[in-house]
């Protein structure tokens, strides 16, 4: 057990020391996204509850019903960071375009991109949620963010990182310098460190695919996850274990923290996959490959991968390096 009691702002402030040059800007920007998951913590955690005593309490002035999580997670993120002149703009998965900021407020050097709430299917059965956000360096020179602003490849997020709503409520995030992960004490309202510098583990545990979509899987994906399975004659291996949440953000932390892979393949239905490069792939691969991992579309590194449109959708293959490298292999072999 670690000895000292380290909050995530006290984390954020002294790794900010390492860089005089730091203006302090990008520190609390980290810190305002950590607002935003306690208040988002504290919604889902009442999310049952909400029809039976948010009645007064929740409707408001315009008598309205109570928001969907989703949309209150979006609304949460976009009033926090607004206002606060360390962002040119956002991007959310929620929303059709750019977010600018409001006129008359001052905009600063980084946009921000998100998932408000990701595995929004498991909200109404209390299994686990969570937030995804990549920070960039705005390119334009001044005024109103542009496009440029958010066209740009995984590998050059300057943050990135996730919440999970789970059993307790952690903040991961990286910049490039280790992953860290933080547990929400929702006592006191800080997040604690908990697992400083996460490395993926070596033997990976787990794969984590939707394994309904099987008929509609090309020769590549069937044959790897056979050979996941053990079931390859040319190759034997060890069977992995199938673990498969429909939150990518919780899939992800469960093989993160276990090792394993999670993917999401291309289909005849979905020939661009289903998950979003800016919102979910990228982050995500940006904390997988500074954990020891990789991250890729099947046939090129995530990070590499340069946007061409705000809700551009990727295949994804995310966790141990050695297992995406033979979904790689896998692909190129029988899909090529
Ligand atoms: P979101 O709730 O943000 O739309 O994302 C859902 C995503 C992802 O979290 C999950 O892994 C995947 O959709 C599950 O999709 P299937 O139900 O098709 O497996
Ligand atoms: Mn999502
Ligand atoms: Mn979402």
């Amino acid at each position: 057990m670690a000895e000292e009691i380290i909050t995530i702002e006290r984390h954020i402030l002294e790794r900010q020391r390492t860089y005089p040059e730091a203006t302090g800007v990008f520190s609390s920007l980290l810190y305002d996204i950590a607002l935003v998951a306690k208040i988002i913590a504290r919604e889902t955690t009442r999310a049952g509850l909400v029809e039976i005593l948010g009645l007064a309490g929740k409707m408001n002035i315009q008598g309205e019903q109570q928001m969907k999580l989703d949309v209150f997670a979006n609304e949460t993120m976009v009033r926090v960071n607004s206002y606060t002149g360390r962002l040119a703009a956002m991007a959310s998965e929620e929303v059709p375009g750019i977010i600018h900021i409001p006129e008359g407020y001052p905009t600063g050097p980084y946009v921000l991109v998100f998932d408000p709430l990701d595995g929004s299917s498991n909200i109404d059965v209390n299994v686990s949620i969570g937030t995804i956000f990549g920070v960039y360096r705005r390119r334009s020179a001044e005024g109103p963010a542009t496009m440029e602003d958010f066209m740009q490849p995984g590998r050059d997020l300057v943050a990135a990182g996730y919440v999970i709503y789970g059993s307790s409520t952690m903040m991961v995030y990286s910049t490039g310098n280790g992953v860290h992960g933080f547990t929400l004490d929702p006592g006191v309202g800080e997040f604690l460190l908990s697992h400083p510098d996460i490395h993926i583990p070596q033997t990976p545990k787990y794969y984590s695919v939707n394994q309904g979509n099987e008929r509609r899987w090309s020769d590549g994906v069937l044959r790897f996850t056979h050979w996941l399975q053990g079931m390859d004659e040319a190759e034997p291996r060890e069977s992995l274990s199938g673990r498969y949440i429909g939150s990518l953000v919780a899939d992800f932390h469960r093989n993160l923290l276990d090792g394993g892979i999670y993917y999401y393949p291309s289909s005849p239905k979905r020939p661009e996959g289903k998950l979003r490069l800016l919102y979910e792939a990228a982050p995500l691969a940006f904390i997988a490959e500074n954990a020891g991992g990789a991250a890729s579309n099947g046939w090129q590194r995530i990070l590499d991968v340069v946007p061409e449109s705000l809700h551009q959708r990727v295949p994804l293959y995310i966790g141990n390096r050695e297992l995406v490298e033979k979904a790689e292999a896998f692909i190129a072999r029988y899909d090529g």
